[in-house]
């Protein structure tokens, strides 16, 4: 089965409208990097809005960091799934560790969020990934079967054939401490058999992106695993030359 890799920049709390529209226009122009993959790029909210009109009809592809899981109404400081639709999304995050770990948002919350994206037609990306005590505890399997079955039980199986999970280990997270591209494999083909034992067919195409100091060194060995379908690069996605070559690497 081959899937079509995924490179997803998550810019975290970064960038200026004139930072943005430099990096925006370097990654138009190197667009030879990612012709057989598929590229997104989440800026912070309040940014998506202009870079949907400096993207245009570019095959770069708009993604919220976070949505809230309530459609609308009094929720102050949040943003719908439909807001993140109507300024040009196409995707969400859900379930980013530090959404976790920071805001405090639980497995219940993180399905719910994911039902929300995908209600207003947006591909949700799923994060799941241990802390370091997790893993140094051998928990990684459990934490991970944990996360995405709070999601699974709730969705459905089904709701993953348009959907994508980020495999991000929380102690490689802006750490420049990368899983090698075997732990990080043998996670990803864990995720995929969890996904396999409700559905061959969806497990064997869902792509499933690892997150955590990807970066142009480490990228290519990494992306050439079996079951990992591209990345979703923090630090790394702030450097047009940088990202380009994460690109590279996926195509
Ligand atoms: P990093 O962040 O590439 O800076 O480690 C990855 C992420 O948090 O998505």
């Amino acid at each position: 089965m081959s899937r079509r890799p995924l490179v997803a920049g998550n810019w975290k709390m970064h960038g200026t409208r004139a930072e943005n529209a430099a990096l925006l226009d370097a990654l138009l122009h190197g667009q030879e990097a990612y012709a057989t993959a598929d590229v997104l790029v989440c800026p912070p909210f309040v940014y998506l809005w202009e870079a949907a009109r400096i993207l245009k009809s570019a095959n770069i592809a708009l993604g919220g960091q976070t949505v809230c899981a309530e459609s609308i109404g009094a929720f102050t400081g949040e943003v719908s799934a439909s807001m993140l639709k109507d300024v040009g999304c196409q995707y969400a995050i859900v379930g980013h560790s530090e959404r976790r770990a920071l805001y405090k948002e639980d497995d219940a919350l993180v399905a719910r969020k994911f039902v929300a994206t995908q209600s207003q037609g947006l591909t949700p990306i799923l994060c799941v990934g241990e802390t370091l005590d997790e893993r140094e505890g051998s928990r990684t399997f459990d934490v991970i079967a944990r996360q995405l079955h709070a999601v699974l039980d709730v969705t459905g199986i089904a709701a993953f054939a348009k959907a994508v999970v980020a495999y991000e280990p929380v102690w490689a997270i802006g750490t420049g401490k990368n899983a090698t591209a075997e732990q990080a494999q043998e996670v990803h083909a864990f995720i995929r058999a969890e996904l396999h034992k409700r559905d061959a067919t969806i497990a064997a195409s869902v792509r499933i992106l690892y997150g955590g100091s990807v970066k142009a060194a480490n990228a290519r060995e990494i992306f050439a695993m079996a079951d990992v379908d591209g990345g979703l690069v923090g630090g790394a996605s702030l450097k047009a030359d940088e990202f380009l070559k994460i690109c590279a690497a996926a195509a």
